[in-house]
């Protein structure tokens, strides 16, 4: 197999150019229309502006001007969003269910993705991989050492021990959802089964970790922290984002962060919690053939856990897993 670093500009989801949009987002806050305090507020409750998000957008303001990286308004989802992106997430943890119930050794990767491409449109859904910048099918597999970004195909066969994470993505009335969920087929090693449920407590504490008016870095930090205690490492050019207008919307988020850096977490963003948790070094590479297959370098297995959460008052609420 041919190997490559990893480009740092191939893509949203990686590091150097969401670096360049949390940038261009922290200077935009400003660029924000300044609503007259008596029109109608900007979320479409019908209230006037001042009785309704001008003290919230002011709260933003304020960090702004200490120096935080704060989302623009479009990043703050509407009630109306909300209930669009929720409906999307109910498909998406409708198919991993599906997923669930029928994945078993001797079954190939291609039939997991017709499961997901089935169920997902019997509900009305699209998968949101299925030709995203080209790729080919609707769902991510990704076995073993494979870190992320797997593709579906008919030789690729689940054997017993293998470990493999489904990644899946929905597109519902144009609202996008995004979760996945790690699968232990039959006799998997002590030590797989630990990466596998240390990843998924490593998830569960960034769930405990996004509180509002706080930095994503603390909620990152929380996540690195529990990894590195258990003795893994976590991927840093790949992380979790904004996700429901789009399908990779700001901010970047990583789970290899400082305290105290990163974008201020305000009620009403929605992005994943997704570290991928290597039971070796960091250290990965993408596959040159297929150009979208994400490795470990040393060659070994790596897990991943994604929910979707939504910033609320004082903490989140988990709309997929
Ligand atoms: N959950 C993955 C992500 O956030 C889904 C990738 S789909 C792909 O990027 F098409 F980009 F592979
Ligand atoms: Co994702």
């Amino acid at each position: 197999m041919f190997r490559c670093a990893v480009d740092p500009f191939c893509g949203s989801r990686f590091r150097f150019v969401s670096f360049q949009l949390q940038k261009e987002s922290a200077d935009m806050q400003f660029k924000d229309k300044k609503l007259d305090r008596n029109a109608p507020c900007w979320c479409g409750s019908g209230k006037k502006y001042k009785h309704c998000h001008m003290d919230f957008d002011e709260k933003i303001r304020e960090f702004e001007v200490k120096g935080f990286i704060v989302p623009e308004r479009k990043l703050i989802k509407t009630p109306e969003q909300v209930e669009g992106i929720k409906a999307s997430a109910k498909i998406n943890i409708a198919v991993l269910d599906e997923v669930a119930s029928k994945i078993k050794i001797g079954m190939s990767t291609e039939e997991i993705d017709r499961i997901v491409y089935d169920t997902t449109t019997k509900m009305g859904g699209i998968p949101a991989p299925l030709n995203y910048e080209g790729f080919p099918k609707s769902v991510c597999t990704s076995i073993n050492e494979e870190v992320c970004h797997g593709i579906p195909s008919p030789d690729v066969i689940l054997k017993d021990g293998d470990i493999i994470n489904v990644d899946v993505s929905t597109i519902y009335h144009g609202y996008f959802s995004d979760s996945s969920r790690m699968f232990c087929m039959g006799n998997v090693s002590p030590e797989k089964k630990k990466l596998v449920d240390v990843t998924k407590e490593c998830v569960e504490i960034g769930i405990k970790n996004v509180k509002p008016w706080t930095c994503l870095g603390d909620m990152g930090n929380a996540v690195h922290q529990h990894a590195v205690e258990n003795g893994y490492s976590v991927v840093r050019e790949i992380g979790g984002h904004g996700c429901g207008i789009e399908f990779h919307e700001d901010p970047w988020v990583s789970y290899v962060s400082v305290p105290g850096t990163e974008m201020l977490m305000v009620p009403g963003m929605c992005f994943t919690i997704e570290p991928m948790v290597n039971m070796g070094r960091d250290d990965i590479f993408q596959d040159e053939e297929n150009g979208w297959t994400i490795y470990t370098e040393d060659g070994l297995p790596s897990a991943q856990w994604e929910v979707q959460v939504l910033v609320t008052e004082n903490g989140c609420e988990v709309i997929a897993y």
